[in-house]
């Protein structure tokens, strides 16, 4: 096996692209799909300010490492979502991988700073965790872009994520979220831009990414998600893949080519917030007097907090 570029022995294979690398090519050409990404969709302009949403994952620590080797300025934003043992040592992960290089990292932790975390809030709302998860993150996103002045937030969603959530959205012809389902969303209302640099390379090229670049990244999964239809998603893709390498790709990028606009009317913009106000206790735009955030927060503040004992169960 040999390297497509430079001929030397190769560290990956990637079937979708019939190709080999060694690891120097490799990692170029995980920075050269980032580019192309950022560029073919124009998520970043010149002198942008980054917030990274970094989970302690691969595709985010990943993609921060990435948009500073291509001379991004980027920050970090970690959000401590309370799941257990899973949450402590993701915080631990990423804030190390943030030290050691000296980056900015902003923490914000359910529990110490909202009195409640995602387990709790999941029970006290019954909503399935991800839901309430979700929820959190996405405002909290938001709300710190927003008040650090950052021009983007930038999430590791990778090939394998979007084509998954796109499978789950086709499935249940799901018009609305289609119509929003873009590596790029821009600006509006309030909200601010969010992009996905990772939608040209897959789950195991991030983890190969990781390994060469020497950096440590939590492997466990989240254990709320066990079970979960995004996971038998990405399963029944895994399969086809197998079969018929670069699948995914051409479902992903056929469906952005071809196929997102269709779904665009009726959504205009892909959300109906024309009559939007803010937030009367976070100054969020809200479409209520509350946001669904400050509701979630009011609900589960100060409830008995569950207690995650074996992995996943309360
Ligand atoms: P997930 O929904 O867990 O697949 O995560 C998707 C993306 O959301 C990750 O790639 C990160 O960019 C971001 N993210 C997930 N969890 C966190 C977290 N606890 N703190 C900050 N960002 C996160
Ligand atoms: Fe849904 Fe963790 S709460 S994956
Ligand atoms: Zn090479
Ligand atoms: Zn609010």
């Amino acid at each position: 096996m040999k390297c497509r570029v430079c001929r030397e022995p190769a560290v990956i294979d990637i079937r979708r692209h019939n190709a080999n690398f060694c690891s120097e090519h490799f990692l170029r050409l995980c920075r050269d799909q980032v580019a192309k990404a950022i560029k073919d969709f124009d998520m970043v302009q010149p002198g942008d300010r980054l917030l990274v949403a970094v989970s302690g994952g691969k595709d985010s620590l990943a993609v921060w490492d990435i948009l500073r080797e291509l001379g991004y300025e980027a920050d970090g934003l970690y959000i401590g979502l309370g799941i257990g043992g899973y949450s402590d040592e993701s915080g631990r992960m990423t804030k190390a991988f943030a030290e050691q290089r000296g980056w900015p990292l902003q923490v914000i932790d359910l529990r110490e700073d909202f009195d409640y975390d995602v387990p709790t809030a999941a029970k006290v709302t019954k909503r399935v965790p991800c839901s309430a998860c979700g929820l959190s993150k996405r405002h909290l996103f938001d709300q710190a872009a927003v008040d650090g002045g950052y021009d983007a937030v930038v999430t590791g969603h990778n090939l394998d994520d979007e084509a998954a959530v796109l499978f789950g959205n086709t499935l249940r012809w799901q018009t609305e979220y289609l119509a929003r389902q873009l590596p790029v969303l821009p600006a509006r209302n309030g909200f601010p831009r969010k992009v996905k640099p990772l939608v040209r390379l897959g789950e195991r090229e991030m983890a190969a990414y990781c390994v060469l670049r020497g950096i440590d990244y939590i492997v466990e999964e989240c254990p709320m998600a066990a079970g979960n239809k995004h996971l038998g998603y990405k399963d029944a893709l895994n399969t086809i893949e197998a079969q018929s390498p670069g699948s995914k790709q051409a479902f992903y990028f056929g469906f952005l080519d071809r196929a997102v606009a269709r779904f665009a009317d009726g959504a205009s913009d892909g959300s109906d917030d024309s009559g939007l106000g803010t937030c009367r206790s976070c100054g969020s735009p809200s479409s209520g007097e509350i946001c669904a955030f400050c509701v979630l927060v009011e609900r589960s503040a100060g409830a008995q907090p569950v207690v995650l004992t074996v992995k996943g169960s309360s």
